[in-house]
C-alpha cells in the first residue's frame, strides 16, 4: 500500500483536506496526516483522523514509538508528499529550511527521490506577493517541488482572485499522477 504523507497547514480552506483525506483512503493509499498547530484551528485532528484511519501528527516533539524518531520515519516511508492547503508562512518555512514545526521538519527530512507537490491557498495579494511567488520558485526550481496551482475564485476574504486551493479532483488527479510517475521511474532503473 502506497502511503501519502499529507501536510495540512493553517489556511481557511483547510476544512477540506477532510474531503482530500477521505478521497484517498478510499482510493486505497494510506494517508499519514501531519498538521501545523494553526491549521488545527480550521479543522480538528480527530476529523482528520476518522477519514484516515491513522493517527494525526501534530508535534516534532512527540515521539510516542521509541523504536524511531518520528518526523524521519514519517519523511521515509512517504512515497508522496502532498501540501494540501499550503499557507503563505509554511511556504516561507519550506523554502527557506525552517524547521520550528512537525510539517517543516518533515519536510527538510524528505529523500530527494520523493516527489512533492504543493497546493497552495491564500489571498490573492498574499499569492501574488514576490516573496511568496519567489518562494515557490525556490520550492519548484531547489528542491524539486510541483505546485497545485490555485483557482481564481472569489475569496473568503470576499477578495476575487487567484488563490483559492485547487479543485480536490485536480489535487486527487496530480498526486495520483505523481505516484504513477515515480512509480515507472523505480521501474525502469
Ligand atoms: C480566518 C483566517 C484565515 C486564514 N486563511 C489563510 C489562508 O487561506 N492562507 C494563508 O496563507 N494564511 C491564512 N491565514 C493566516 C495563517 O493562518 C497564518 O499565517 C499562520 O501563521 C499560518 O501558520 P501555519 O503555516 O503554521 O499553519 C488565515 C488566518 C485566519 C485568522
Amino acid at each position: 500500500m502506497k502511503t501519502i504523507l499529507l501536510g495540512v497547514s493553517g489556511s481557511i480552506s483547510a476544512y477540506k483536506a477532510a474531503d482530500l483525506t477521505n478521497q484517498l483512503t478510499k482510493l486505497g493509499y494510506q494517508v499519514d496526516v501531519v498538521m501545523t498547530q494553526n491549521a488545527t484551528k480550521f479543522i480538528t485532528p480527530l476529523t482528520l483522523q476518522s477519514l484516515s484511519h491513522r493517527p494525526v501528527h501534530l508535534d516534532v516533539m512527540t515521539e510516542n514509538k521509541p523504536a524511531v524518531i518520528n518526523h524521519i520515519d514519517l519523511a521515509k516511508r512517504a512515497d508522496l508528499f502532498l501540501v494540501a492547503p499550503a499557507s503563505a508562512n509554511s511556504i516561507g518555512k519550506l523554502a527557506n529550511g525552517i524547521a520550528d514545526d512537525l510539517l517543516s521538519t518533515v519536510a527538510l527530512a524528505l529523500l530527494p527521490t520523493t516527489p512533492k507537490l504543493i497546493a497552495p491557498a491564500m489571498n490573492t495579494y498574499m499569492y501574488q506577493n514576490p516573496i511568496t511567488q519567489k518562494n515557490l520558485t525556490t520550492l519548484k526550481e531547489v528542491a524539486g517541488y510541483e505546485e497545485i496551482i490555485p483557482r481564481e475564485a472569489l475569496l473568503a476574504c470576499r477578495d476575487y482572485g487567484r488563490g483559492a486551493l485547487a479543485t480536490i479532483d485536480t489535487i486527487v488527479e496530480q498526486s495520483l499522477a505523481a505516484l504513477k510517475e515515480s512509480t515507472d521511474e523505480k521501474s525502469e532503473s
